[in-house]
């Protein structure tokens, strides 16, 4: 049946513990004004489904795919939109939400391409953060957790979309 996890990074009490604190932080840093909290599908989708039960503002939801493209989808950076919000961002507080940071290629990419659509703010928040971006623009203005330089799965991440059922963080063998 494939690989096995090997370590759990994280368990659930404490992923519960900090994304009810990072909903706090989200919380009081925000200004009047809409916020739209866009998620980063499909990793995100567990992620950010919590946390915005955390959030006690007025806000809305909605969802970003993108996708890498091309022969070169690692090293090229070129990313494309396939599902396109609907929600008009203009004007609104926007929150990127994504599952981790590893390159920083798709966020530096999808950033650019939601700062042409003249959002009040434009910030992102994501679970885990690798901290080996080297090449990230924009720096990640909500942490969940440093994440240990191995690959991950649980909690909405994916290896060959297996494990993102599994409600914690865990090393793969
Ligand atoms: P980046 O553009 O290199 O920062 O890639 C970020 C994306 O790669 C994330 O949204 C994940 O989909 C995927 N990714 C990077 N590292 C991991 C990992 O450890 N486990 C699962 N997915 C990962
Ligand atoms: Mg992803």
């Amino acid at each position: 049946m494939g690989r096995e996890v090997k370590r759990v990074s994280f368990d659930a009490p404490t992923i519960a513990t900090r994304v009810r604190e990072l909903g706090r932080e989200i919380t009081t840093s925000y200004p009047d004004g809409e916020l739209l909290v866009l998620g980063l599908l499909k990793g995100s989708f567990i992620f950010l489904s919590d946390l915005v039960r955390e959030i006690e503002r007025p806000l809305q939801v909605d969802f970003l795919v993108a996708s890498s493209y091309g022969d070169a989808m690692e090293s090229s950076g070129l990313v494309r939109l396939l599902y396109d919000p609907e929600t008009e961002l203009e004007g609104k507080h926007i929150l990127l939400v994504e599952d981790i940071v590893d390159s920083g290629r798709t966020l530096n990419r999808l950033m650019e391409l939601l700062q042409a659509r003249n959002p009040r703010s434009l910030e992102i928040c994501a679970l885990l953060h690798k901290h080996i971006a080297t090449e990230l623009q924009h720096p990640v203005k909500f942490v969940g957790f440093d994440a240990p330089h191995e690959f991950l799965v649980g909690y909405g991440l994916d290896h060959a979309e297996n494990f993102r059922h599994v409600p914690y963080i865990a090393s793969l063998q």
